[in-house]
């Protein structure tokens, strides 16, 4: 009973560090970890915790076995590294910082081998059970490393931000500083079709992540002095997402109104040309925007000769890298939805329908 115990503890208390470690990881998961450069060798996303798990539970049962047989000194250690381990979604996930995470998991891993070391001798099925942890481990540092030197150093700078300049940025005197477009309606003047509180997430809390991310980003290289659609023109990886996100948002937003509108005839007449009628136009839509697989954005977009398509794109993917200008967009990624609808996607694209602002479409012809 006692031996059991020692090994049900441990166990237990590893997978509850994982679950807080986790939940800390949430928000970064979704918004901040999608927009990095990462490893060639990078394991899909569901790969994670089910390695995780089985890491925890060969983790405790090596301290079950250290309790039952081994060298009560190294208690301590497996508990250092325990911390540390934890430490690590701290640096990484909730502060952003790829460096902070870089040298908490350098840490990791000497203490892993630390404790490998020591509990061979006396214990040797507890070094065993660490030995696949300190190989992923060694293998996290170098996804880790790869992130750090592949994305740019974070650096102190001052992002302002300002409701006073919509759908534009301010230059300073070496960096351009992207800020927070107006809305042009108030906070709860969609509601009920998209609630104040989805708003306060959406646009003041996702928008304005990848609004300072694309800042801090772009310190120091060629796209610090470039307009918002040129960087979203000419840069990839993270700076691409960041500021097409940045776009696609702001154009997203600005393409709503509270004031429920027809059609205008000039579009209606492209819009039946084109698809054969309005209604057909929204039919297809529709189902572009419902048919998306995982998070993107689908488009209205003209083309250089005037002719209009339906354009899906997958993430932070825009028309305009192709050549295409934007008409209207609809963003799918879940969290534009989740609060409101929860999962299901339909009811967000038939309420969204309602908010939108054909004039400025129109207008964009
Ligand atoms: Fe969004």
């Amino acid at each position: 009973m006692k031996k059991a115990v020692c090994y049900v503890v441990p166990v237990l208390l590893c997978l509850l560090v994982g679950v807080v470690a986790g939940s800390l990881q949430t928000e970064s998961l979704s918004e901040w970890y999608p927009t990095l450069t990462k490893a060639p060798l990078s394991p899909p996303a569901i790969v994670f915790p089910i390695a995780w798990t089985l890491l925890y539970i060969c983790m405790g049962l090596s301290l079950g076995r250290v309790l039952i047989d081994g060298d009560k000194r190294f208690v301590t250690l497996w508990f250092l590294q325990l911390a540390v381990n934890f430490l690590w979604s701290i640096f990484f996930f909730y502060l952003r910082s790829p460096l902070a995470g870089l040298v908490d998991i350098v840490v990791l891993d000497l203490l892993v081998v630390l404790y490998v070391w020591g509990v061979r001798r006396q214990t040797p099925s507890a070094a065993w059970l660490f030995v696949p942890y300190l190989a992923w481990i060694l293998f996290a540092t170098y996804l880790n490393a790869y992130i750090y030197i592949k994305n740019p150093i974070e650096k102190e700078i001052s992002v302002v931000l300002t409701m006073e300049d919509p759908m534009s940025s301010t230059k300073n005197q070496q960096t351009m500083t992207h800020t927070m477009p107006q809305l042009p309606y108030a906070m709860e003047a969609l509601s009920p079709k998209m609630s104040r509180e989805t708003l306060e997430y959406h646009y003041g809390k996702h928008l304005q992540t990848y609004i300072d991310n694309l800042n801090r980003l772009i310190v120091g290289t060629p796209y610090a002095a470039m307009p918002l659609d040129e960087i979203v023109c000419k840069a990839d990886g993270a700076i691409f997402n960041n500021a097409a996100q940045t776009w696609n948002h702001t154009f997203f937003f600005d393409t709503l109104t509270p004031a429920q509108q027809a059609v205008p005839e000039k579009l209606a007449a492209a819009l039946t040309k084109e698809f054969g009628s309005v209604e057909a136009f929204k039919e297809a839509f529709t189902q572009a925007a419902a048919g998306l697989f995982g998070s993107g954005w689908v488009w209205l977009a003209e083309s250089p000769e005037g002719r209009l398509s339906i354009v899906a794109e997958s993430n932070a993917g825009n028309p305009m890298t192709r050549g295409l200008k934007p008409l209207l967009a609809i963003d799918v990624w879940e969290h534009a939805y989740y609060i409101d609808c929860r999962n299901r996607r339909a009811e967000f694209i038939k309420n969204w329908w309602d908010l939108v602002d054909w004039r400025k479409v129109a207008d964009r012809l």
